[in-house]
């Protein structure tokens, strides 16, 4: 128990006001064996999403990045963002904010995106590795990581639809940071636990009618959650798919 505390204390931060990607900045992190990083950030200029698409990081924004070196890797690293972001919503609704998932790695609130995860991995997806797991989160509050003098005149943009309002940012960073953290370091163990009951709990596609796009093409069915390594589990008319990758979608009703 205490080496295990000593392990998740073996943590190197970094917070920034302003750097091109957090994700970036973890990727290039010195760290001793064993270490983990995170990087914070008031914002990105270079801000990078999924599927080679940017990421929108005015301040006000929550922009961190968790990152660690694995000899080996025991779980698909898909597994890892998808319980990271299921921990993040799962502590934002206990924070009161009711956040859904969307398959694979959206925070919805309120039915519109308020947040994503990017995970990136540098080395041997089997062999020695870095992953970085990036989270992004729309929210409201005004004060900031870094203190206020060292800010330069730029304001504080208003906010996208899906946000986060009325939460105290530093605890909610430093909450993900702790909770993204765990779940990391369980990866690292190959003791991530099968938690696709409770991703359930808050899968807003649950049950719904959706709409699959992979590189082999487009799926519909409805959505039955994910399995214990993170993947989608589509019911189709007379099959059960299920899809490791991907981009989902509701599928408009005719
Ligand atoms: C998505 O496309 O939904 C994922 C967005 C992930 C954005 C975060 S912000 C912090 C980290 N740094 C980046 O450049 N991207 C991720």
């Amino acid at each position: 128990e205490i080496s295990k505390r000593a392990e998740l204390n073996n943590l190197k931060i970094s917070v920034q006001f302003q750097v091109e990607s957090t994700n970036i900045s973890a990727l290039s992190m010195d760290l001793d064996e064993g270490e983990y990083g995170v990087v914070a950030a008031e914002c990105q200029s270079a801000g990078k999403g999924r599927m080679g698409r940017s990421w929108t990081s005015p301040l006000g924004g929550v922009y961190i990045s968790l990152v660690r070196d694995f000899s080996t890797i025991a779980a698909m690293p898909t597994a890892l963002t998808i319980w990271c972001a299921l921990s993040i919503v799962s502590s934002l609704n206990k924070f009161g904010v009711k956040a859904q998932l969307k398959w694979p790695n959206d925070i919805l609130i309120n039915a519109r995106k308020a947040g994503g995860l990017l995970a990136e991995l540098k080395g041997n997806p089997r062999g020695p590795c870095r992953i970085v797991v990036g989270i992004g989160l729309n929210t409201a509050n005004q004060n900031l990581i870094v203190p206020k003098d060292e800010l330069s005149n730029t304001g504080v943009s208003p906010l996208p639809v899906g946000s986060i309002r009325g939460l105290d940012r530093n605890r909610l960073v430093g909450k993900i940071a702790g909770e993204v953290h765990k779940t990391m370091y369980d990866f690292a163990l190959g003791n991530l636990a099968n938690q696709a009951a409770e991703w359930i709990r808050y899968d807003y596609f649950f049950g719904k009618s959706v709409e699959v796009c992979t590189s082999e093409g487009r799926f519909e069915g409805e959505c039955r959650g994910v399995d214990g390594e993170g993947r989608l589990i589509l019911r189709t008319d007379n099959n059960q798919i299920k899809f490791a990758s991907g981009e989902s979608r509701l599928r408009m009703q005719r």
